[in-house]
């Protein structure tokens, strides 16, 4: 009889995750290879915690994966209760040998995904609108505020929302349909 291993103490659940996959967990434990971590990953988690839903945010971040796996924990108050709901409730994706990345986001799901939308915005939106959403641009009109709909009919159509009075009557801004994905990133941080 082998007693179980003492649970390591480990700063962060990247760390957590691998500590588990080195020990091995479950019925048939075995060790599996660290995790690498994986930025475009973590841009993934932040949109789960946005709400979005896995197979929806891995083909937004453009990664190839065959296969995926997503874990949301509430509230582990330490590195070692982590580390006991992983290897209890979700062993088998923590310690399945065919995973090879991982990404994270922690807490505040709203800021990372409203930080993701700030990136968006800066690299497609500054040519013509404010620094600050708030502020009219060269170009375009303050946007500060501007709902889901809104930035859905707009960014993606070219149109407005039924009902919605536009700030200007012209047709200016061409649509922009690849940024589909990004909408909800995009409302998230001009909200
Ligand atoms: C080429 C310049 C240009 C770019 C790039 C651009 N816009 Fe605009 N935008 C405008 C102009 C001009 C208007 C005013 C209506 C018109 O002429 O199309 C506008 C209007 C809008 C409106 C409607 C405001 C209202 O309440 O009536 C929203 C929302 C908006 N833009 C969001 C965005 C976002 C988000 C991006 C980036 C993803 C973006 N725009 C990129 C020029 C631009």
């Amino acid at each position: 009889m082998v007693a179980p291993p003492s649970p390591p103490s480990t700063t962060g659940a990247f760390d957590t995750v691998n500590a588990a996959r080195s020990r091995g967990c479950g019925a048939a434990s075995r060790q599996v290879a660290p995790l690498r971590a994986d930025l475009r990953l973590d841009a993934v988690a932040a949109r789960l915690q946005g709400g979005e839903k896995l197979a929806d945010a891995v083909s937004a971040e453009r990664y190839p994966a065959a296969r995926s796996a997503s874990i949301r924990v509430m509230r582990a108050a330490s590195s070692d209760a982590l580390y006991q709901l992983l290897t209890k409730r979700f062993c088998s994706d923590v310690a399945d040998p065919e995973f090879h990345t991982i990404g994270l986001a922690r807490g505040g799901g709203g800021d990372a995904l409203a930080s993701r939308g700030r990136q968006v915005y800066l690299g497609q939106c500054l040519q013509c609108h404010n620094a600050d959403p708030a502020s009219a641009g060269p170009v375009g009109p303050p946007v500060k505020g501007a709902s889901r709909d809104l930035l859905e009919a707009k960014v993606l159509r070219g149109e407005y929302p039924p009902g919605y009075t536009p700030k200007r009557p012209t047709k200016v801004m061409p649509p922009q349909p690849h940024l589909a994905p990004d909408i909800p990133a995009l409302a998230a941080y001009l909200k």
